[in-house]
């Protein structure tokens, strides 16, 4: 697996967070980038666009579109989109399907499918075993592919981040302390997905779980901490803080469960050396404790 790719690289998702680090991370090294776009007039389209990105119109229910957004391709990037009804789990097989079968009718010599880590086990969690479904079907297709297998997303904590309680950085996850959770950046994704479109990188067994670090949840509250100069505690919530959601029960039991699984972190810095880890994550993107909160 180690050919160099010099032609277009597709990607599909390339308006997403994924892909568009996959895209980040293809241009920075001076590759060709088409993106399957189903709206082309979209901002986030036009903005790939603006970076010489080539658009493609697509619908998934159209081989004739994927047919010739696939033409004289060097290799494939795609993921699949989120997905939590038993409805929209079948569509994200579907959509997997669809990209597969396009790839094997335009004969694409190098594919990558961007997964979940967790796909590859019994999981209990619906939009994990989607994953594994389409991973299943690519195995089965004859393409040369490599499946990346991203964990949990540190920009959760842009979204979800820790509070400041009496000057005290306080993190609460349904998650119980001990267990370390598994996280990756974005950005790492990105890069470790172009290093094998482009052929930089070798994926013994073709598969890679992409991880930039592996804490507990005290070390995670410590972390954000450290960086705003405050004391630090994680509190562990129940499963039912999740409102009985299942889908979500399940997600959260997988975390505590998949981290006794050994992680390839030592993989992917070889891959990419730069990978972050969590303080590495807070530092870069400029996190800071919500001021407001913090005693003057
Ligand atoms: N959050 C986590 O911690 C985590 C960790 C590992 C794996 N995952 C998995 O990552 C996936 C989400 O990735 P993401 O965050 O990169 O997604 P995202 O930012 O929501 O982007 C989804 C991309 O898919 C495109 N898309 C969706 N449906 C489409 C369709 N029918 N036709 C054409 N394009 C379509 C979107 O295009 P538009 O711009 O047109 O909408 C967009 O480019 C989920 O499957 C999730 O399970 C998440």
């Amino acid at each position: 697996m180690s050919t160099q790719a010099t032609g277009t690289i597709a990607v599909f998702g390339a308006t997403g967070q994924q892909g568009g680090a996959v895209v980040d991370a293809l241009l920075a090294r001076g590759a060709e980038v088409r993106a399957l776009v189903r709206a082309p007039e979209s901002d986030r389209a036009r903005a790939l666009a603006a970076r010489g990105v080539e658009l493609s119109a697509i619908r998934i229910d159209d081989p004739a579109s994927l047919a010739a957004a696939l033409e004289a391709v060097d290799a494939f990037y795609f993921m699949t989109p989120e997905s939590h009804s038993p409805q929209e789990t079948e569509d994200e097989i579907r959509l997997g399907t669809a990209l597969i079968d396009a790839a094997v009718a335009a004969r694409v010599p190098h594919v990558v499918f961007n997964s979940v880590s967790g796909a590859e086990h019994d999981s209990g969690v619906s939009h994990f075993e989607s994953k594994g479904r389409v991973e299943e079907r690519l195995r089965r297709s004859g393409l040369r592919a490599v499946v990346v297998r991203p964990v949990a997303f540190m920009e959760s904590f842009a979204m979800l981040p820790p509070t400041v309680e009496d000057g005290e950085i306080v993190l609460r996850m349904p998650v119980p302390d001990g267990v370390r959770l598994k996280l990756v950046a974005v950005k790492d994704i990105g890069l470790v997905a172009a290093a094998i479109l482009l052929g930089t990188a070798d994926v013994p067994g073709g598969a890679v779980e992409v991880i930039g670090d592996e804490l507990t949840g005290s070390q995670i509250a410590a972390a954000f901490g450290a960086h705003a100069g405050l004391p630090a505690r994680y509190e562990a919530l129940p499963l039912s803080v999740l409102g009985g959601d299942p889908e979500e029960e399940a997600m959260f039991r997988w975390f505590a469960e998949g981290s006794a699984y050994p992680s390839d972190l030592a993989a992917v810095r070889a891959i990419v050396p730069t990978t972050w880890d969590l303080a590495e994550w807070i530092r870069s993107t400029g996190w800071t404790a919500p001021t407001d909160l913090v005693p003057s």
